[in-house]
């Protein structure tokens, strides 16, 4: 068993650069420096400015998670991670609800484009509540279906989960150390929650097993972001 201070260490920060004007975006960057080592680019982002910003946030020292959450059928999900694998990015996301036969053929894909990079599994968006479950004939809980997605991405040999930060505790209960965890819904203690609602602090994410957080506008809306970044990896125990 690691020691809280143990575990502390090994979660990282990853910037969200939710940022609608690139040059804006890269000149951020510049400003925070060497202290921030990952940076998340998202749909919103990747579909406005393709893999030329890729590129260009990767020739700043930075390392990708590129988040686009594929889901088609396995052929077309297998494809599109070779497209994008050939890109200067370390993690990518599909969706575990594409089934196994997509996870597996999406790892194969990687496997031969890019075997550094590494796959990330969506279970249940955090938009989706017990209701919208309902409307879509699924009668699991979101926990339930969590965990049947989580089982399924295992099944399929998918070696990191994108997850809410209360869903850690769950899947390192029922996983252990399987997946690599990524946690979005963080905040800073004292920061603005936005349109976030189950939030945890950095060190609480990390103490839950969280190899990743993922913190987006507490960090590019602050007056300092620099200062915001100290704060978050001082409470993660750098
Ligand atoms: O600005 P904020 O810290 O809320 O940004 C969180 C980032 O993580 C955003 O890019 C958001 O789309 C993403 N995300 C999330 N919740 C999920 C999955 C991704 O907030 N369940």
């Amino acid at each position: 068993m690691p020691t809280e201070l143990q575990s502390k260490k090994t979660c990282q920060l990853i910037l969200a650069l939710d940022i609608e004007d690139k040059g804006e975006g890269l000149a951020l960057l510049e400003r925070i420096g060497e202290q921030l080592e990952w940076v998340k680019i998202g749909l919103q982002m990747f579909t406005r400015y393709g893999p030329d910003y890729v590129r260009q946030v990767a020739a700043l020292g930075k390392r990708i998670f590129l988040d686009l959450k594929l889901h088609d059928i396995p052929n077309t999900v297998a494809k599109a991670v070779e497209s994008v694998g050939v890109l200067p990015i370390q993690m990518l996301t599909i969706h575990t609800c594409g089934g196994k036969e997509m996870m597996e053929w999406a790892i194969q894909a990687q496997q031969k484009a890019n075997p550094e990079l590494q796959l990330l599994g969506v279970t249940v968006l955090t938009s989706m509540d017990t209701d919208s479950l309902r409307l879509l004939g699924i009668t699991e809980s979101p926990a339930e279906r969590v965990a049947r997605l989580a089982s399924l991405a295992k099944e399929a040999g998918m070696s990191g989960l994108v997850c809410s930060s209360h869903e850690v505790e769950l899947l390192k209960q029922n996983f252990g150390d399987q997946f690599k965890l990524v946690t979005p819904g963080v905040r800073p203690a004292g920061s603005d929650a936005g349109d976030q609602k189950r939030i945890m602090t950095p060190s609480k994410a990390a103490e839950a097993g969280s190899d990743f957080i993922v913190v987006g506008r507490p960090i590019y809306q602050a007056e300092d972001p620099a200062a915001v970044i100290r704060a978050i990896n001082t409470d993660l125990g750098e």
